[in-house]
């Protein structure tokens, strides 16, 4: 496994985000900081939950695609983006494999303990084909990346929607900028449904996604010796019609007053005041294939599952 960034880079790019974020009103913080090793492990968790379809209704499209996908790319380095566990992932490495022209695997996380994992399982799994697991940021380092073409890269669990509008078009052209024409993205995107079942996807009943939602603050105490009082956040998770995302947020249940001595801040909590911690916008078949489109991509096929709760563009790079 590679790690290009220094050392201090993850505590630095942490400090800044958390100053940042928490000095803003209404305070925020950036979604990366969620997957230390006990969030990435409550990630997995979150997809094998009753509530939370995505990851079965992409597998789904995977099972049915992937050696239609693996014909048409004829790729032979499979790069993922925010790779997690590279779970569903092995479907498409599996179609590549039999159509002969797998050779290389590259995998960016931010969160280096579900890369060590995922590269040395991969290792074990492809063993003819060359794995690379890089650490870094998707919206920063891009341009670290190995892999020779043909390039398929693939951008999955509706991360995309993860990304503030203006982030999502950037980073989209950042992947165009990286690729040669000619070479591939496949993207998986959730779709517009009815709320309730939304809702439900990101507020289960077991409350795992609410512990998922608090580990970020963990994260600070941990990080940044901040002293959270972690169960006194309620997490919130709600649908935004008018930009047709679900915002999670952290509210506080009573008057607090933290205390972040790295950050020499402290921080005051209103009662009932939310700390916004991530969207996930879902998205509309047509605004898939403009926003490829206008990054460069022309979309080539739109896959959905049968019950068209999510779906999987494939798009070339012009
Ligand atoms: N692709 C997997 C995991 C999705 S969860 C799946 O479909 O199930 C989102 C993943 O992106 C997590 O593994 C998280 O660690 C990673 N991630 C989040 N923000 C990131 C960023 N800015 N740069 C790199 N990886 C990021
Ligand atoms: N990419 C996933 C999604 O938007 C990430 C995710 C799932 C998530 N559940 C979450 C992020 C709960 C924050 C909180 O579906």
């Amino acid at each position: 496994m590679e790690v290009h960034l220094p050392e201090d880079h993850a505590l630095r790019t942490l400090a800044a985000d958390v100053r940042r974020g928490l000095t803003a009103t209404p305070k925020t913080l950036p979604p990366k900081w969620f997957y230390d090793a006990h969030g990435s492990e409550l990630f997995e968790q979150i997809t094998r939950l009753p509530e939370y379809y995505p990851t079965r209704a992409e597998r789904e499209i995977l099972d049915a695609r992937a050696a239609e996908i693996a014909r048409i790319t004829g790729a032979h380095t499979l790069v993922e983006l925010g790779s997690g566990s590279s779970e569903k992932t092995r479907l498409l490495l599996d179609a590549l494999r039999d159509n002969a022209t797998l050779r290389q695997i590259v995998t960016l996380d931010v969160s280096e303990t579900a890369l060590r994992d995922a590269t040395s399982a991969l290792h074990a799994e492809y063993p003819t084909a060359a794995v690379h697991g890089v650490v870094g940021d998707f919206t920063e380092h891009l341009g670290l990346l190995p892999g020779e073409p043909l390039r398929l890269v693939a951008f999955l669990g509706g991360t995309l929607g993860n990304l503030l509008p203006d982030e999502r078009a950037k980073f989209l052209r950042s992947i165009r900028d990286v690729l040669d024409p000619g070479e591939w993205l496949l993207l998986g995107t959730d779709l517009v449904k009815d709320p309730d079942t939304l809702v439900r996807a990101y507020d289960d009943a077991a409350g795992v996604t609410a512990e998922f939602n608090r580990n970020v603050l963990r994260v600070l105490n941990r990080e940044l010796s901040a002293d959270f009082d972690v169960d006194a956040f309620a997490h919130v998770a709600l649908w935004d019609p008018v930009n047709e995302w679900i915002e999670m947020r952290l509210r506080a249940t009573r008057p607090m007053r933290v205390q972040i001595p790295a950050l020499g801040l402290q921080i005051a909590f209103a009662q009932d005041e939310e700390l916004h911690t991530e969207i996930s916008a879902k998205f509309r078949p047509a605004t898939i294939a403009e926003e490829l489109t206008a990054a460069g991509f022309t979309p080539t096929h739109h896959y959905t599952d049968s019950a068209t709760r999510f779906a999987l563009t494939l798009a070339r790079s012009t």
